[in-house]
């Protein structure tokens, strides 16, 4: 079992710019809040521009670039405008997601297993700048097997189906989704791979994920933006950062 460390916590402001975008114009600034969040203690800040631009866009991710002292976690589709977009920048890492024009949210991991060769061949790029490439999974062998094949250093768990388990009452399926994280963000750290998780996590669903030893990262966003009305950014993501920290000692 490895020791766990500090889990770091990764704040994903993407609907501070969704809130911006549904009346046009510039506020609230997702800018702002990423410095407030690392103000508040984030240790990352996460950024997903989509290839529709729904949220966030390119000045923003101009704007984080310039602005952030902590790392930036570029989250994007396997396209090839993406892929510039992110040479450019070189951000600290990059985190390949699938996406589709129709859904709502990143609703599915990525299916590496389906198309390791292209994937393989769109990472080394990234790689050779110098960026993390974490690839954006479901927690089964297959896909860790086969995003450790291609390269990647990181990979970041789906908690989506474990999360939506918990909000619809499910807690036995809720409970086997947790044991299947534990187990394979277990089977990802024997390979050699960095482990990190998130999609969906709350106040509520937090700290089983936060207690896995070999986790070394979240990435949090929608609710933490949401609680961020009733009690303010700082202090939402301040009681994070305890929940994580109580369930890690
Ligand atoms: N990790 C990844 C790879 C994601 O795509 C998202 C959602 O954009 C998150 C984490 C954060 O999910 P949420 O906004 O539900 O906390």
């Amino acid at each position: 079992m490895p020791t766990a460390g500090k889990l770091r916590l990764g704040v994903n402001i993407d609907h501070v710019a969704t809130v911006r975008n549904a009346r046009g114009g510039a506020y609230p600034c997702p800018i702002r809040a990423a410095e407030l969040a690392q103000a508040a203690g984030a240790d990352g800040i996460t950024a997903h521009l989509r290839e529709d631009r729904r949220h966030i866009t390119d000045a923003d991710i101009d704007g984080l670039v310039a602005a952030l002292k902590v790392p930036l976690n570029f989250e994007m589709a396997a396209t090839d405008e993406m892929q510039a977009i992110a040479l450019r920048h070189r951000p600290h890492a990059v985190c390949i997601v699938p996406e589709k024009r129709e859904e709502r949210t990143t609703e599915g991991g990525l299916d590496v297993a389906q198309d390791e060769n292209r994937l393989a061949h769109f990472i080394a790029p990234l790689r050779d700048a110098g960026c993390r490439v974490s690839i954006f999974i479901a927690a089964e062998h297959n896909q860790i097997e086969a995003a450790h094949r291609i390269g990647a250093q990181v990979i970041e768990l789906h908690t989506g189906a474990y999360c939506d388990f918990h909000a619809e009452g499910h807690f036995e399926k809720r409970d086997g989704e947790l044991h299947r994280l534990t187990e394979m963000a277990a089977f990802a750290h024997d390979l050699g791979l960095e482990v990190h998780a998130g999609h969906g996590l709350s106040y509520e669903t937090v700290a089983p994920v936060a207690a896995l030893p070999q986790v070394v990262e979240l990435n949090i966003g929608h609710f933490l933006i949401g609680e961020a009305i009733f009690r303010g950014l700082g202090p939402a993501i301040t009681e994070m950062r305890r929940l994580m920290d109580d369930a890690r000692a």
